[in-house]
Order: C-alpha cells, then structure tokens, then sequence
C-alpha cells in the first residue's frame, strides 16, 4: 500500500492519488463521505478525478471526514498552485519523460541542486557568469533520465528555457536543436535543419540560466563543439558511460540501484494503482530478486497490474522462464526498452572489444560482488582481458573497486547467464562455455593445500564465487573440475567448523564425480567418504553409517579386501558404528 503523506504532494496528480487512497483506506462509499464532509456527491467524486484541484475548503472537509488533520494537506494544495504558476513563468519547456510514479533518489536531486542552485544563488555556478554542466551516469535502466527529468520538472521555475534532447547521435542532438530554434523563434519553422541548429547555439549563446538536457550521450565528443558554443547556460547530461568526462566537466554523479523501501514503493504503487486490493505477497522478495533496479521493478509492476497476477507468480515466471520476462515490455511501452535489450545495446556497442562479452558472461556466475580481478587474469592474453574489463566499466556494465575487485549488477548476472536464440551475445554455447570456464578459473585460483592457514585468507575471497557458482548449477552440470572445486572448499568449510555448507559441497562433488567419473572411480569413492565422515560430524549418523557400508562394500568389490583403502574404509565404518554406540558391529570390524 503507498502510503498516506501529504507532505509528498508535489503535483495535481499526487494529491489526487492520495486523496483516493484515504478514500480507499477508509472503506468509504461516495454517498457516505458526501454526507459525513456535508458535500455534494458529485464535488466528492469530482475531487477523486485526475487533475482536480479542490477548494481550499472542500479540501479540508473532506480530509477531516476521512479522520485527518486538514492542515498538511492545505498547505500541500498550497505548494501544488505555487509550482503550477511558475511552471507558468517558466520559459519554453519540452520535457518527454516525466515519470508520475517517481520515488526517492533524495541525494542524488540535492546533488542536482547543489551543482545547479538557483540563478542568483550562489554566483557563478547559478549560470549567469559560465556554463554549468553535470553529468549523470550509470547503467541502463537504472534511473538517469528519470531522475533529471524529474530535478528538472520541479525546477521549471528557475530557467528561461528547459529543454531536452535526446542526445543519442549527432544527428539527434541536431534535430533536438532544431526544435528547440523553432519553440523559441516560432518564425523559423520550415527552415532547413542546418540553420535552426545554428539558430538555437545562437538563441542559446545570448541567454543565460536556460536548462538544455542531452540525455543518453554516448561519446562526449559529440557535444563538446555544442558545450563549447553555448557558454551561458546549465547541461544536464546523462550516459551509460562512466568515463570520459573529465574534458567536459568535473561534476559527475553515478547513479545506483533504488533503496530497498523505495524499489517496494514504486512497485506497490504501480500494482495498486487501479486495484487498490490488487496483491501484494511476495513484493518484497521481487524487489530482492530484481535488484532493486527501476527498470526492472516498472516492467515487472506494470505486467502484474495487466495480469492481475501476485509477485510471487510473477517470481516463478521469472524462474521458469527468464528469458521471455527479461525481455517482456508491458503493453503500450515501449519494446526496446526492456531490460534484456538496453543491455544487449551497449554489448553490440562493446563488439569492437572481443573478450567484453565472454568476461561479462564469465563473471555472471560469481557472487556479484568482490570478485578478485586476477581471477580473470588467465582467461586470456593478458592486455585483451583488462582492455575488456576497462570497456565494461567505462560502460557501467561492471565496477571496479578501489581494491581491484569487480562486481556487477545482480540482474546483468542473470540475464547474462540466460541463453536467448534472439541475442548473440546470449547464445547457449557461449553461456556453457563461460560457466566452464568460470569454474576452471576458480579451480585455478583455489590453493593446494585447504589446510594451510596462510591460505586461509585467499579462501575466504574465493568462497563467496564456489557458492554462487555452486549454486546457479544444476545437479547435471557436472564434471571432473567442478568436483575437484567443491571437494577442496568442502574441506576447507569442514575444518573451519561450518559442517552444514560442507556437507552441501561434498553432496555435490559426489554427485558431479559419481556423473563424470563413474560410481567406481576412486574419486568418486573419495567423495562418498568425505561426506561419510561431514554426516557423521554433523551427527548425522543414519546418513554417515549408510554412505562407510556403501564405501565398503564397493571398495571390497573393487580393491579386494585388503587393500590400504578398503582398511580405511572398514576403519571408517566401525567408528561411525561405535559412535552410534553399536558395539556389536563395531568390535568385530575394528578387530578384522
Ligand atoms: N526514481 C524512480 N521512480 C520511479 N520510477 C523510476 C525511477 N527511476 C527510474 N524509474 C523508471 O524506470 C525506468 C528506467 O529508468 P530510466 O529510463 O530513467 O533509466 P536510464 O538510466 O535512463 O536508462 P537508459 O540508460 O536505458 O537510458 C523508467 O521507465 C522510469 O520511469
Ligand atoms: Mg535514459
């Protein structure tokens, strides 16, 4: 449910969505709270409309039937009526992508006013005496333009002109200020396209304080002739690229995931927004699963909304067919705007550098955080390999900390490791081909001996990517490496103590040993003793005595009965019977 905050009305439209959710809150009929507020019928559904922008006074006897005090909500109707007539005085203004369900990003807008404070507020920076520019930038789907497009929206007020442009290609930066000649000098429409553009540096050149948003650049190169010809006014820019733009400007934000109440808010509001009973279970864990990543949580929030399903569906979809929802738009929006394609675009753009994908692809099955960038370092010729990673975070898909580690969006993990026939970066070879060789570089990077305590730290960084790895395998996905992979950290788990995450290991090194190397290869028989021995000091000794009979047995058949092994194993055995206190069967094996 969003709730009820009168101090959150900005616009028309939030007061009439939280007018409608008191309503709805209260369980009222129209006829009901016309009679309790002394209204008319048709005032009360009036004010439920869209747009409706009630009497200060019809306000509050509505508020007040609702059981609220009407002061906060005046002074909310206040505040909308305050930004309205500005935005009245406000110069020409074209902006395309105002979101209605905006929520949060509180720092990153205080960041926004701070670079870019009211003309006259603090001298040079206000744009009268220079331009100002400031760069947004972050993954895509994450937020930019939502984020600017709403700074700019409820900063109308203090420019002479806002103006947007989508600022893609040179050829869209040119049509963008061909526009803009033309709302500012109504008397040039028709003109060719070269001269409106110089038209509009012209218009621009002699104004100040005038707000121009070139959304979604992608080099710096092509705006630079523009910021350089315009020196009098304020560039809002946003770009998937992190780099680059210390030419253009020292003010750079790099935007991040939402907060987790905020993921949920806008979820919840969407889903709700005209099924106010519509539900709920599971929101919090989709937020998780999506990673908190706007574009995600709109695309899934408006395909709930259409089809009436709970986010829990939604989560076993999401399960069951990854790449059809990674790539599902809700109806009406815009197709390519779906999280599986805006990715895709910026690795066609990455195609130049070859080993961009394939690192992207390899990394998508570690954790998704404090990945040791020297995991990487034997996957390839050396200069390629860090050239890959420079482009991937020059281009937001990755990070690279301080401490040269890497990590990547929990999203981009998963749609990376989904084949999908339609995307060649995703074809199901390449995906099969980056898990093996995902496991083969930890297997490499692990140390030889899990007993060694110097070594203890380097497992503690390697042990988070095991267990992300282990888990996005499926029990087939089995082969020698893997096995050793798991066998070795189990042991590393076991003698640290944590018996629970190594009996997970050693199930599954068996299981991966047993399918690619046989039931009776000495490995196998290794692992079915190593996780004997992890049941039997869990005290799990039903498991562990069934398992050392198994092992017994099958190394009498294979190894004769008195072969160092089968002793072990006879040895083994007995234990696990004397510590289930079966003396009678222990006594005699121990004394075989
Ligand atoms: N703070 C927010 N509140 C509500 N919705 C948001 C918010 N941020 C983003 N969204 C929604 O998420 C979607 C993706 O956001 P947006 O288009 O701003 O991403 P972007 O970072 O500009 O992506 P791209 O790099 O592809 O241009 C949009 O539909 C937007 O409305
Ligand atoms: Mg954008």
């Amino acid at each position: 449910m969003s709730a009820i905050d009168p101090r959150k009305i900005h616009t028309r439209h939030d007061l009439t969505q939280q007018l409608a959710q008191l309503f709805r809150d209260g369980g009222w009929s129209i006829h009901r709270l016309a009679g309790k507020a002394g209204l008319s019928t048709a005032t009360v559904q009036a004010i439920l409309k869209d747009d409706a922008l009630p009497q200060a006074k019809t306000l509050s006897a509505f508020v007040r039937a609702c059981g609220q005090d009407p002061a906060p909500w005046v002074q909310a109707r206040g505040r909308v009526v305050r930004s309205e007539q500005q935005a009245k005085q406000a110069g020409p203004v074209y902006l395309p992508y105002r979101s209605a369900t905006f929520v949060g990003r509180g720092q990153a807008l205080a960041r926004l006013t701070a670079a870019l404070p009211a003309p006259g507020a603090a001298g040079k920076a206000a744009g009268a005496g220079g331009v100002v520019v400031q760069a947004v930038h972050g993954l895509g789907g994450i937020g930019k333009s939502a984020l600017v497009a709403h700074w700019a929206a409820t900063h109308l007020a203090e420019h002479t002109l806002t103006w947007w442009i989508t600022a893609e290609t040179p050829a869209g930066i040119e049509q963008g200020l061909a526009d803009l000649a033309v709302a500012v000098m109504p008397e040039l429409a028709g003109q060719p396209l070269e001269a409106l553009t110089a038209q509009a540096v012209r218009w621009l050149a002699g104004h100040t304080t005038w707000l121009l948003i070139l959304d979604n650049v992608t080099a710096p190169a092509h705006i630079q002739p523009l910021l350089a010809r315009a020196p009098t006014g304020r560039f809002l820019i946003t770009s998937r690229l992190a780099t680059g733009w210390h030419q253009i400007t020292s003010a750079v934000v790099r935007l991040d995931v939402l907060e987790e109440d905020e993921a949920l808010g806008l979820l919840t509001t969407i889903v709700t927004m005209a099924r106010p009973g519509a539900s709920l279970l599971g929101a919090a864990r989709l937020c998780a699963e999506l990673g908190y990543l706007p574009l995600a949580i709109e695309q899934a929030g408006a395909y709930l909304h259409q089809s009436g399903l709970a986010p829990l569906a939604y989560l076993d979809l999401l399960a069951g067919n990854p790449a059809v929802i990674y790539d599902q738009a809700a109806e009406g929006a815009d197709a390519e705007r779906t999280i599986a394609r805006i990715w895709r675009a910026t690795l066609d753009r990455l195609s130049d550098t070859p080993l961009a994908g394939q690192v992207l692809r390899i990394l998508s099955w570690y954790a998704s955080e404090a990945i040791p960038r020297t995991l990487l370092e034997e996957m390839g010729e050396p200069v390629l390999v860090q050239q890959a990673i420079g482009r991937l975070a020059a281009y937001n898909m990755i990070t690279v900390a301080d401490d040269d580690t890497l990590s990547l969006h929990h999203l981009v993990q998963a749609v990376a490791r989904t084949p999908d026939p339609g995307d060649p970066h995703r074809a199901e070879a390449d995906i099969q081909a980056a898990q093996n060789q995902a496991i083969r570089l930890l297997d490499d990077a692990i140390p030889a001996n899990p007993k060694e305590p110097a070594d203890w730290p380097q497992w503690r960084i390697l042990l988070p990517h095991i267990t992300a790895l282990a888990g996005h395998l499926d029990i087939t996905d089995a082969t020698d490496v893997l096995a050793h992979l798991l066998n070795e950290s189990g042991l590393f788990l076991r003698d640290q103590g944590a018996i629970t995450r190594a009996i997970s290991h050693f199930q599954r090194t068996h299981a991966a040993s047993t399918q690619s190397l046989g039931a009776d290869h000495p490995s196998t028989l290794t692992s079915r003793n190593n996780l004997a021995y992890a049941y039997q000091t869990a005290g799990d000794l039903e498991r562990a005595i069934l398992l050392f009979e198994h092992n017994l047995a099958d190394r009498e058949r294979i190894l004769g009965t008195d072969h160092p092994s089968t002793l072990t194993s006879r040895n083994n055995l007995a234990s696990a019977y004397e510590s289930a206190g079966d003396l009678k069967r222990a006594i005699p094996l121990f004394e075989h």
